[in-house]
C-alpha cells in the first residue's frame, strides 16, 4: 500500500512528503454505551489507513484518494466545505483543528486504506485519526492524543451527520498492539488489558450487508437513551447518563416514555454491566463469560436496540450452534460484522461451515478476518 501511494504522490506532487497512518478498531464489549457515559472496550487493528502528506505553501488542501481513485480540494474556512462526501471527513479535521486553536497550513495528500467499508470497523476513525494526526504533527500544534479523538468524534457531528460517541476514534488514537483498552467514555479514564486468550481465537465474520440510513438509526436510539436518562433524572438529581442508571430507576419512568425508549434504555443499563462482568472474568481467565456475555450483548442488540439484521442474527446463532465460545453483532450494527471468540480447535469447522451455510441462505460471500490488535495513529518511518 505505501509504494502505491508513494507513486501517485510522486506523479501528482513530487519528493519530500511523510507518511502517517491509524487503524480501524474492534470491540471487545460495551456497544452504544460510549455516548452513555458508560465503558468500552475496544482495540485498534491491524487494518487502517495510510497518508503521504506534504505541506503545499498555499492555504488549500488538494486530496487524492487511491480507492475512489479521485481527486478533491478545498481551502480552509468553514464555507469551503467539498462536495465529495469522503473529502468531508478530512475537512471536518482540519476545521476542527483550527477551532481548537490549532494552526492548519495547506497540504498535498494520498492516502488509501485497508480496512473494509461498511463492516463496523471504523473506516471512518482511522480516515480523521489519521489525518488529525498528521495535521497535529506537521504545524506543531501540540494537541493531545484526546483532543485529536476528540476532533475526529466533532468532525462526525458536525460535518458527517453522525451524533457517534468516542470510542472509535479512541480506539483509533490510543490503540496499542496487543492491548484492548477499557474506556471509562464519562471520565475518559482508560486502561490497557493484554488481550491474548491462549487457546482461543478472535475473529470477524464479515457480512458484506450494509444497511441504508444507518446514520439516521444511530441517531435515533441516541436520541431515545437520552429521553430516557432526562426521564429518570427527575426522580435522581445525579443521573447525567443512562450509564448512571440503575434497573429499578428505569421500572420507576416505564409509564412516562414510550415503549422503545423503554427497551433501548433497558439494553444500554444491561450492557454497562456487561463490560464489568467481562473485565472481572478476563482477569480470572475465564473466557466462557466473556462468551457468554457476547451472547447476551447480541440478544440485546437484536431484540431490544434492534440494530442487528437477519444475516448477524443467523450467524450469531450458527456459532452458538456449533459452539463456539462467543459471538455478537459488533459496532453501529445494522450490517457489518459478527465478532467471535472461537476455541482454537473448533476454528476451522466453524469458519468452513459459516461460509457454506451463510452462502446458501444468503446467496453471497461472507469475508473472514482474523483479529490482530495493532497501533493506533502514527508517523512512519
Ligand atoms: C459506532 C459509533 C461509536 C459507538 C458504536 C456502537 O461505531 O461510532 O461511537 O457508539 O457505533 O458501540
Amino acid at each position: 500500500m505505501k509504494e502505491r501511494i508513494h507513486s501517485k504522490f510522486a506523479e501528482l506532487f513530487g519528493d519530500g512528503g511523510v507518511f502517517y497512518a491509524a487503524a480501524g478498531r474492534i470491540n471487545l464489549i460495551g456497544e452504544h454505551t460510549d455516548y452513555n457515559g458508560g465503558y468500552v472496550f475496544p482495540g485498534a487493528i491491524d487494518k487502517g489507513i495510510m497518508a503521504e502528506i506534504k505541506p503545499n505553501g498555499t492555504d488549500k488542501v488538494r486530496l487524492y484518494s487511491l480507492d475512489y481513485d479521485a481527486k478533491a480540494s478545498f481551502g480552509l474556512e468553514e464555507a469551503d466545505k467539498p462536495a465529495e462526501a469522503w473529502a468531508c471527513y478530512i475537512f471536518g479535521v482540519c476545521r476542527e483543528t483550527i477551532k481548537r486553536g490549532g494552526k492548519v497550513a495547506g497540504f498535498d495528500a494520498v492516502f488509501a486504506g485497508d480496512v473494509p467499508l461498511g463492516a463496523g470497523l471504523s473506516s471512518s476513525a482511522a480516515l480523521e485519526s489519521c489525518f488529525a494526526f498528521a495535521v497535529n504533527d506537521m504545524n506543531g500544534n501540540g494537541l493531545s492524543r484526546f483532543d485529536l479523538a476528540r476532533i475526529g468524534q466533532s468532525t462526525e457531528h458536525n460535518y458527517c451527520g453522525v451524533m457517534c460517541g468516542i470510542m472509535d476514534q479512541f480506539a483509533s488514537c490510543f490503540g496499542k498492539e496487543g492491548q484492548l483498552i477499557r474506556l471509562n467514555c464519562k471520565t475518559l479514564e482508560y486502561q490497557y488489558f493484554p488481550f491474548n486468550p491462549k487457546g482461543y481465537k478472535l475473529v470477524l465474520l464479515d457480512t458484506c450487508v450494509k444497511h441504508e440510513l444507518a446514520s439516521s438509526a444511530y441517531n435515533f436510539r441516541r436520541q431515545s437513551c437520552e429521553r430516557a436518562a432526562a426521564a429518570i433524572k427527575k426522580n435522581h438529581p445525579e443521573v447525567d447518563f443512562l450509564s448512571d442508571c440503575k434497573r429499578v430507576w428505569l421500572d420507576e419512568v416505564r409509564s412516562e416514555i414510550s415503549e422503545e425508549d423503554f427497551i433501548r434504555a433497558e439494553y444500554v443499563i444491561g450492557e454497562v454491566q456487561r463490560v464489568l462482568d467481562v473485565c472481572d472474568a478476563l482477569e480470572r481467565g475465564d473466557y466462557e463469560t466473556v462468551g457468554e456475555m457476547m451472547y447476551q450483548t447480541h440478544f440485546g442488540l437484536s431484540r431490544l436496540y434492534e440494530v442487528s439484521c437477519p444475516e448477524l442474527d443467523f450467524l450469531a446463532r450458527l456459532a452458538r450452534k456449533m459452539d463456539v465460545t462467543g459471538s455478537r453483532v459488533m459496532g453501529g450494527g445494522f450490517g457489518g460484522c459478527t465478532i467471535n471468540l472461537v476455541k482454537d480447535e473448533y476454528y476451522d469447522a466453524f469458519i468452513a461451515t459459516a461460509k457454506d451455510r451463510f452462502r446458501s441462505q444468503f446467496g453471497h460471500d461472507l469475508k473472514v478476518y482474523d483479529v490482530v490488535i495493532s497501533d493506533g495513529a502514527r508517523k512512519l518511518q
